[in-house]
């Protein structure tokens, strides 16, 4: 806090001094103008214009964005040792540590998020932006609402508020990302995210909903899955994941799991370190991911942690196989907590569950004349790296 009003007089006095009045406003209504795009317009102005000794005086909007990243970054770190202490404070406490250990690792995930979003910007590839800055800031989401279930000490709590507000940074510099995507430079047509909730879909690109790229032909598995014993198999999907290299681009740049026919109960993760990892089934329904883990039956529990399958390394695809989870029901996330702003879309369902007569009233069915903006094209940009060969 006290480097922040230094650096906030330390400004004024230096505006004062050397420039002339007419670049100061100039200055202030770039950062205003960007700040239109976020939800927290005010905090947006606050928190620029105290750290825009790192702007130059006629910014222009990615200087304005790199400067709300980089605040991000810089108080991810400060968070991160929040964490370090919280991590000492409770040493002993088995559910206190597991949770400070898990942001930490999160952490580590939004820190590397945000370092791409940065590269990617200055390489021009807007929608890795907006991919990687939305994943940093749903990691440091997923602290904060992992960090709740232990919020009854002073330093947990001053962590949960600090992580409100680096969620608030995270999030502006997210909706500028999102402005810039979709009106270029300039901030006069920038405006706050709108999202499906408020009717609006993003362009999907080609508007089909087709089978999209498919994985490249030829694959061959490096290891294989089974459920009999002896077969030379890994009995685990997750023991084969554990199997493949780390941070490395392996031959032919995949590291190809063949799972065979079964029923797999696990919860599987795909670290950031294992990269390029391919999962092919023996087909939908027959080779089965299954799990049963959900926020409502379990204290502790995050939304993020509770995926059958989570993957966090790039490049992965998967082919032929289901991922279930049989918990499946909404809840409110805490409150009302994101329920104006998100989107819970379904489409075309069929089996046990689909029918819609008990679903919350917060929850929607897409349009099929959007349901190709959720296509692997159109949603993340399949066409761009399915058959690049590594990352
Ligand atoms: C944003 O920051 C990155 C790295 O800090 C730098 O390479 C890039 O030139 C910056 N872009 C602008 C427009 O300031
Ligand atoms: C954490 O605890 C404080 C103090 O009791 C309370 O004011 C705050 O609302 C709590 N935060 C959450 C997210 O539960
Ligand atoms: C915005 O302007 C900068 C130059 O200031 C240029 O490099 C960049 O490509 C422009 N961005 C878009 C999306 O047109
Ligand atoms: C959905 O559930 C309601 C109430 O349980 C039932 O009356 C209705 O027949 C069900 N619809 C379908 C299509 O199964």
């Amino acid at each position: 806090m006290a480097t922040t009003t230094l650096s906030f007089l330390f400004l004024f006095f230096f505006l004062l001094l050397s420039t002339p009045h007419t670049t100061h406003s100039t200055h202030i209504h770039r950062i205003n103008q960007a700040c239109k795009a976020t939800r927290f317009p005010l905090q947006c102005q606050t928190t620029l214009i105290s750290h825009s000794l790192h702007l130059p005086f006629n910014p222009t909007p990615l200087h304005i964005i790199n400067s709300s990243i980089s605040l991000s970054s810089r108080n991810l770190k400060i968070a991160n040792s929040m964490l370090d202490s919280i991590l000492q404070a409770f040493a002993g406490d088995h559910g206190r540590i597991a949770i400070a250990k898990g942001c930490l690792q999160v952490f580590q995930y939004s820190h590397h998020r945000t370092s791409l979003t940065v590269e990617a910007l200055s390489r021009g590839r807007i929608k890795d932006a907006r991919a990687f800055m939305s994943a940093a800031l749903a990691y440091q989401y997923n602290c904060w609402s992992g960090l709740k279930y232990a919020n009854d000490t002073e330093l947990v709590f001053k962590t949960m508020s600090f992580l409100d507000s680096l969620t608030i940074i995270s999030s502006n510099a997210l909706s500028m990302i999102v402005s810039y995507d979709l009106f270029g430079n300039d901030t006069d047509l920038w405006r706050p995210p709108r999202t499906e909730r408020d009717g609006f879909w993003e362009d999907s690109g080609s508007g089909v909903f087709g089978p999209g790229p498919s994985l490249p032909a030829n694959l061959m598995q490096d290891v294989t899955v089974c459920k009999e014993t002896g077969g030379g198999c890994y009995g685990t999907v997750q023991e084969a994941v554990d199997a493949a290299p780390d941070n490395v681009d392996v031959g032919g740049g995949k590291f190809v799991i063949h799972i065979k026919e079964g029923v797999y109960e696990e919860r599987v993760r795909v670290p950031l370190r294992k990269k390029n990892v391919v999962f092919l089934g023996d087909g939908i329904g027959k080779t089965v991911i299954t799990g049963s883990a959900s926020v409502g039956l379990t204290v502790g529990m995050t939304t993020y942690n509770s995926a059958t399958v989570g993957v966090a390394g790039d490049g992965f695809m998967a082919k032929d196989l289901t991922f279930e989870n049989t918990a499946e029901g909404w809840l409110p996330w805490s409150g009302d907590v994101g329920l104006n702003t998100l989107y819970y879309g379904e489409f075309d369902n069929s089996g046990p569950g689909s029918n819609l007569t008990k679903r919350v009233s917060w929850s929607s069915q897409v349009p099929a004349e959007h349901v190709s903006t959720y296509s692997v094209q159109g949603f993340i940009q399949g066409d761009d790296w399915v058959h690049r060969s590594s990352y």
